[in-house]
């Protein structure tokens, strides 16, 4: 060992530095070939990490003096037993469909509207292929890139950044001159279908699974704890979007992406610039036509407003910009047996029919099972079990059939007559009729609640899903399996799994598929979720009706879960000013108002609730800007605005912390009222609510 590695690295010379790195490398490299290749390593692999730990040390210190065929570029690190979290720095976002031509044309509408642009003023986007690949996000330091990340949730991902440095169009530095501190870039990871199909002869070869099709693949070689597996799987990168950038190189889009292919990146060769509907139209029908000949997947179109000051202006709603659209490919179908029908009961209750296929490959996946909507869909589309029908899969939406081939019918096909009881529980089920009409709801609903345990397992998986507590190592099917043990019962028996196993006799740790690691890591993963952020709680409830979107409004308004409690069950009394706040919040109407109330009416979901609180303890949203006057008002937008559209000024407010009331009360803060202003501007002035004009407004926010 080299004396200068005493020295603290914070204490090293650059001169020094760049010394030692050589020879670390060099070092490093010999262990890993006796290692891999050799299956004789001649250290221990204490002594081996600590070589790489000093080696990422001092890259981390000096990113410039990084070798580009350095360890840490290089595969053959021992495998991970699994990948840590990287939280992102802007979130990654998908993107919204569109379908038709018609809802392209609504697309390029709505963002005219929101930006209040003259009907001559020239709208550009970009028009480019949607990859079906997976995404990832690629964070760069000083030009060296320091972490590689998949999507995951959108909010946080797995570190993959030793698998993606395997990528060849990954470039580990930015080339050019200029190159800014921070530079996020994302893209997608894709197989191209020659190196997916000479895989999957490998993988047959070789007695291992073959993948279902490229985009399975790509994502299963990027999530190999071992690297090497990665690098000997022909993965390739597409760069098209960015996250944190501490500047950016161009103003559109197409600059920005064209700034990518100097930088060293691989840029899709099929984007164009846009400036009409006709013309995104156009190049939707052109790639679609190149669609087969292309080399690799590709599953729609994707627009983006090319203007990135307009990009920032549109953000984004929920998980999605307003400023793209992805506009998708027809779907892929194919023709099969329709051999049966299961009943399936939901968490709300809802009895949906699922289709039993005999197995039939449809855009590279086989397909089994298929949904069939409801009892009226089955009728009115004269589905007969026995059938052939057309089954078709849309990217990842569940397979669905569209209808039978009655040509094919050879009458033995039989009607399928749907239960009106509950196939899990026995109680009835029934259809409701719908809110002031005599028309029945579509839905057949088991009346059990609680009771049917098909409803209460759903509840529970919905509760630990992605978008609500996200534990890991909980999922689907270890849920059935508590639930099928007693161990969980409702929510707050997943926070006292631990104690609860103390007390039996069959610990957890010796059943099949456990062990004292994976249940130690089970209980930490639940610990782990003891705070959690008030909109997922929310969600996590299952409310009807109550989806992510409705559950960061609520926590936006009541702040904390014990506020938002004590509100719903005074709402219980519509005449009470509870209930009117309640249907005031701009984007809750009456019926999700009417389903809440519903939820904590009801005692058992208050007792699950209360018995939660015990257990977990809620974190409010940070207010977006608590520095911003208008953070935690409450505002209203009244009248004709004049700088900017009713939508933009809303998600403005927003974004800056205030809520946004369809209806002036006496919790209005701020009434913001146009020309043509009336009765809302009437009462808030009766009520001496502070009234602003649009541009007053404007002052106060600071834009
Ligand atoms: S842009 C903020 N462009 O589609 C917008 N996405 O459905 C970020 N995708 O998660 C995405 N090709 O994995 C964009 N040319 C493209 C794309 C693309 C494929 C994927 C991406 C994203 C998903 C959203």
């Amino acid at each position: 060992m080299s004396a200068t590695r005493s020295v603290e690295v914070a204490f090293l010379s650059k001169a020094a530095a760049k010394k030692e790195l050589k020879e670390l490398a060099k070092e490093i490299a010999e262990h890993d070939k006796r290692y891999h290749q050799e299956d004789a390593p001649v250290i221990s692999d204490a002594d081996y990490d600590a070589l790489r730990r000093r080696y990422e040390e001092i890259e981390a210190r000096f990113p410039d003096l990084a070798l580009a065929d350095g360890p840490a570029q290089r595969v053959g690190a021992a495998p991970l037993e699994k990948f840590g979290k990287v939280k992102h720095a802007k979130p990654m976002l998908s993107l919204d469909n569109a379908f038709d031509d018609g809802d392209v044309e609504d697309f390029a509408d709505r963002i005219r509207r929101f930006l209040n642009l003259k009907p001559q003023e020239e709208l550009a986007f970009t028009a480019e292929p949607k990859i079906d690949g997976l995404s990832a996000s690629l964070r760069y330091e000083k030009g060296v890139l320091v972490t590689g990340a998949t999507r995951g949730d959108g909010q946080e991902g797995e570190d993959v950044t030793q698998n993606l440095m395997t990528i060849g169009d990954i470039p580990h530095r930015l080339e050019g001159k200029d190159i800014p501190d921070v530079f996020e870039v994302r893209g997608e990871v894709y197989m191209a279908h020659e190196d997916f199909f000479a895989l999957n002869t490998r993988q047959e070869k070789d007695g291992k699974p073959v993948f279902a099709n490229p985009r399975n693949a790509a994502a299963g070689s990027l999530r190999q704890l071992d690297s090497s597996v990665t690098a000997s799987r022909p993965l390739r990168f597409f760069a098209y979007a960015w996250g944190e950038v501490s500047s950016l190189p161009a103003d559109t889009q197409l600059g920005v992406i064209e700034a990518f292919q100097a930088m060293g990146f691989e840029i899709n060769p099929l984007m164009r610039r846009v400036t009409t509907v006709a013309d995104m139209i156009e190049v939707y029908k052109t790639i679609g036509e190149t669609r087969a000949n292309l080399s690799y997947d590709i599953d729609g179109v994707v627009y983006k407003v090319d203007r990135l000051d307009w990009q920032e202006r549109l953000g984004f709603v929920s998980r999605s910009p307003r400023w793209a659209i992805a506009h998708k490919f027809p779907p892929e179908q194919a023709m099969t047996v329709l051999e049966g029908i299961d009943i399936q009961v939901g968490r709300t209750g809802a009895l949906t029919p699922v289709a039993k296929l005999r197995p039939v490959t449809v855009g590279g996946v086989v397909v089994s099972n298929a949904t069939l909507h409801n009892e009226d869909e089955i009728a009115r589309k004269e589905i007969l079990i026995g059938d052939w029908v057309i089954v078709q899969r849309a990217g990842d939406v569940i397979p669905q059939v569209v209808g039978p081939v009655a040509s094919k019918r050879t009458g033995s096909e039989k009607k399928f007559k749907f239960p009106t009881t509950c196939p899990v529980c026995g109680s009835n089920a029934v259809r409701e009729h719908k809110e002031g009409s005599d028309k029945l709801d579509a839905v057949r609903r088991c009346e059990g609640g609680l009771t049917c345990p098909a409803q209460a397992v759903e509840r529970l998986k919905h509760f630990v899903s992605r978008e609500a507590f996200d534990i890991e190592g909980l999922g689907s099917k270890q849920v059935e399996a508590f639930y099928g043990e007693g161990r969980i019962k409702e929510p707050a028996d997943i926070f006292k799994l631990q104690r609860d196993d103390s007390e039996r006799d069959e610990k957890l740790a010796d059943k099949e598929g456990w062990g004292e690691t994976s249940v130690r890591n089970l209980f930490a993963a639940i610990d782990a979720r003891r705070e959690v952020n008030l909109d997922r709680l929310i969600f996590a409830l299952g409310i009807r009706h109550v989806g992510a979107t409705t559950g960061r409004l609520l926590a936006r308004t009541y702040g904390r879960m014990d506020n938002f409690v004590e509100q719903m069950e005074l709402a219980a009394d519509r005449g009470s000013e509870a209930w009117s706040d309640l249907n005031a919040i701009d984007g809750i109407g009456l019926i999700v108002a009417e389903a809440i109330v519903e939820f904590f009416a009801e005692g058992h979901n208050r007792e699950a609730v209360a018995a939660l609180m015990q257990e977990v303890k809620d974190v409010p949203l940070e207010a977006a800007d608590l520095s911003s006057p208008v953070a935690g008002k409450t505002v209203v937008f009244t009248g004709k605005l004049e700088l900017m559209s009713r939508s933009e000024a809303k998600a403005k407010a927003e974004s800056l912390g205030a809520k946004v009331a369809g209806s002036v009360s006496a919790k209005t803060d701020i009434l913001v009222a146009g020309p043509g202003a009336g009765s809302k501007l009437k009462k808030a002035t009766e009520l001496g609510i502070e009234t602003l004009t649009e541009d007053e407004w404007l002052k106060l926010i600071g834009g």
